[in-house]
C-alpha cells in the first residue's frame, strides 16, 4: 500500500483548529471540506487523462482532460459525507456513491448497512472517503465491497490515520495484488482503549453533525 502523509503548513495550520475542542460544527465542516480538497489535489496525482485536441484564440493545441468512465467517489456514511463537497469541488464530473458502514463500538467490527454503486466497478478508479483511520476494519471492509464488485484501483482519503490502522491494512490486503493508495492529512501517534484516535479531534461525526 502506498501511504502518502500530507506534509504541508497549511494542511498542519487547518487540522490543528480542527482538532482543538472549542472548534464549533460548522467551522469544523467547513475546514474538513477545506482539508478535503488539499488532500484530492494529492490523491488524484495518478487520475486518468486523455489527449484531447482544442483551438485556443490563437492556435490550434493539445490538453488533458480526464478520461472516461470518470472516477467514483465514495462517501462512507455517516463521516465521509462531510467530506463530500471538498472533493467534488476538484473533480465536479465524478460519480458518487454510497457505503453506510457502522462500527460496533464493543467490539469495534464494521459491517454494512446501506450501499448505493454501480454493480460493476472494473476499470473505474476509486476513491474512498472516511475521515478517520482508526483501526482499520471499516476501510478493510470498504475496500472488499469495492474489490468484489471489480474495483483494482483504490485510493482512499482520510483526515487522520493511526499507526494501527495503516498496519491492519496492510495486513488485510498483503496477500491480494490490489493497488491500495492512503492519502491522509496526518499519521497520529496510536489508538487509546476505546478505539480514538490520540491525539486525533475525537468522534468526526459528532464533531461534524452532532450527537445524534
Ligand atoms: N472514529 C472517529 O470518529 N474518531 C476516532 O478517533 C476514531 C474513529
Amino acid at each position: 500500500m502506498k501511504v502518502h502523509v500530507a506534509n504541508h503548513p497549511l494542511i498542519s495550520h487547518k487540522l490543528t483548529v480542527l482538532r482543538d475542542e472549542r472548534t464549533d460544527s460548522p467551522t469544523f465542516r467547513h475546514l474538513v471540506e477545506e482539508l478535503v480538497t488539499l488532500l484530492a489535489y494529492e490523491a488524484t496525482r495518478e487520475v486518468h487523462t486523455e489527449t484531447v485536441s482544442i483551438k485556443t484564440p490563437v492556435t490550434a493545441t493539445k490538453g488533458l482532460k480526464l478520461a472516461k468512465p470518470t472516477p467514483v467517489v465514495v462517501p462512507i456514511l455517516r463521516a465521509g459525507l462531510g467530506m463530500l463537497e471538498g472533493m467534488t469541488r476538484l473533480v465536479p464530473t465524478a460519480e458518487v456513491g454510497f457505503l453506510g458502514m457502522v462500527r460496533d463500538e464493543v467490539t469495534l467490527e464494521a459491517s454494512t448497512y446501506a450501499n448505493r454503486l454501480p454493480d460493476d466497478l472494473a476499470g473505474r478508479q476509486c476513491f474512498v472517503l472516511d475521515p478517520m483511520l482508526a483501526t482499520g476494519g471499516t476501510l478493510i471492509a470498504a475496500v472488499h465491497f469495492l474489490a468484489e464488485r471489480g474495483a483494482t484501483d483504490i485510493t482512499i482519503i482520510c483526515i487522520l490515520a493511526a499507526p494501527e490502522g495503516i498496519a491492519a491494512l496492510e495486513k488485510a490486503f498483503a496477500e491480494i495484488a490490489l493497488p491500495i493508495t492512503l492519502v491522509t492529512g496526518a499519521l497520529d501517534e496510536k489508538l487509546n482503549e476505546h478505539g480514538y484516535i490520540v491525539p486525533g479531534l475525537g468522534d468526526a461525526g459528532d464533531r461534524l453533525y452532532g450527537v445524534v
